[in-house]
């Protein structure tokens, strides 16, 4: 067979309850996986193993899906460590610092920013995200906004149009001409490139009547909805995303019993983003709440370099296990089947026969150490599409 055996793994998550132990993770134990172009094509104990032209001995190591990161804004210039040290000195995180990381971006030319996020996506790949969604949001011109998801369409087919991220210096006096502006020419200019709209729906962004246009304008211009919400204080952000049917809502740091409710008996996913709570010093979402509500929940770096500038999804399985109370099989789940859910696709995030063959070696004999380790370099090796990546 022209295939790559991966053999001697020690567990191997699938994320398929169907296979191996029973349990949601799926988990097999002296395993081997084929892969097959893209695919996944076998999955099974070694020694039932088919014989490939190449054979991978990750000696005893577990293997895991490759992790999903539904949420970053990685397509930027510069960085805010003097905020982030304020912060740390008892300052709050206003999502003030964003305009800064605006100016830094414009100036910018389009080949420093696809080399900043070639960098970020490199560090990405070597602690194990396979698949990850980019956001614009620091042009919040039309020239600036299509520049950046002309860049991050270089990187990924998740690409979501954030025009809406706040409104910039220049329309400080007329908020409703900006907003005109992004249901208007700039959507025009940007949907083309982009997947999803969203919208930074809190207090000192927009507000729920600015959020509905944006998102119905979205909509109509054939984008699918998900949404920044309840990240600074309760807000109409869960309610607006589970009304306009919303993939997903992001940062859910303050929710209410209604939030909760209505979260679980909708399809919107609540993707938790541990990094931007450990960053701004704000309480951890309510992740246990959520799941014993029966909320599918996500995991996400939000990576960006105001609120949380780290691209580890291994560090956010170790947040979410120590800080919102998840089980290291939790977290895991929702690191890489919640991203899959947050982002509506079901080609990723399970290894079995005709997923997308994108793994993650762990250095490692089980998943559990991505919690029980955290900061020590996690990842072997990863595998996206069916071939190795040099790290
Ligand atoms: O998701 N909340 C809005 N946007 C980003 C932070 C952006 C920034 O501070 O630069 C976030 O946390
Ligand atoms: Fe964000």
């Amino acid at each position: 067979m022209t295939a790559t055996l991966i053999t001697n793994i020690g567990e191997l998550v699938t994320n398929d309850s169907e296979i191996g132990d029973g349990s949601r993770l799926g988990i097999l134990r002296d395993a081997a996986i084929v892969l097959d172009g893209n695919r996944v094509a076998w999955v099974g104990r070694a020694t039932d193993a088919p014989a490939t032209d190449t054979r991978v001995d990750v000696e005893g190591r577990a293997v895991v899906p490759g992790f999903v990161d539904s949420h970053t804004h990685l397509v930027f210039a510069g960085e805010r460590s003097a905020e982030f040290a304020a912060r740390m000195a008892g300052e709050p995180y206003t999502g003030g610092g964003i305009m800064t990381t605006v100016a830094a971006t414009r100036a910018a030319s389009t080949d420093e920013l696809r080399e900043n996020t070639r960098r970020l996506l490199a560090e990405a790949t070597a602690s194990g995200t396979t698949t990850v969604e980019i956001k614009s949001g620091y042009g919040l011109t039309i020239a600036d906004e299509r520049r950046l998801l002309e860049v991050a369409s270089e990187f990924t087919d998740e690409t979501t149009f954030l025009g809406a991220h706040v409104v910039p210096a220049e329309y400080a006096n007329d908020r409703a001409a900006y907003v005109d502006l992004v249901c208007g020419e700039m959507l025009v200019a940007c949907a083309p490139l982009a997947r999803w709209i969203d919208v930074f729906c809190d207090t000192g962004a927009f507000d729920e009547a600015e959020t509905r246009r944006v998102l119905a304008a979205g909509i109509a211009a054939g984008l699918l909805p998900r949404l920044h919400g309840n990240q600074l204080e309760h807000g109409p952000g869960v309610r607006l995303a589970v009304e306009f049917g919303a993939a997903s809502v992001d940062h859910c740091t303050y929710l209410s019993s209604v939030d909760i409710d209505s979260l679980a008996a909708s399809t919107t996913v609540a993707t938790l983003l541990p990094g931007a709570d450990f960053s701004t010093r704000a309480p951890y979402a309510d992740a246990r709440r959520l799941l014993d509500a029966g909320v599918t929940i996500a995991l996400a770096t939000d990576c960006n370099p105001g609120s949380s500038y780290t691209t580890s999804m291994p560090l956010m399985i170790a947040l979410a296990v120590r800080e919102m109370r998840l089980t290291p099989a939790e977290a895991l789940f929702a690191a890489t089947t919640g991203g899959a859910a947050a982002l509506r696709r079901d080609d990723i995030s399970r290894l079995a026969p005709g997923m997308r063959a994108d793994l993650v070696v762990l250095d490692a004999p089980s998943y559990v150490h991505l919690a029980y380790r955290p900061g020590a370099p996690a990842v072997s090796q990863t595998w996206r599409g069916g071939a190795k990546h040099a790290l």
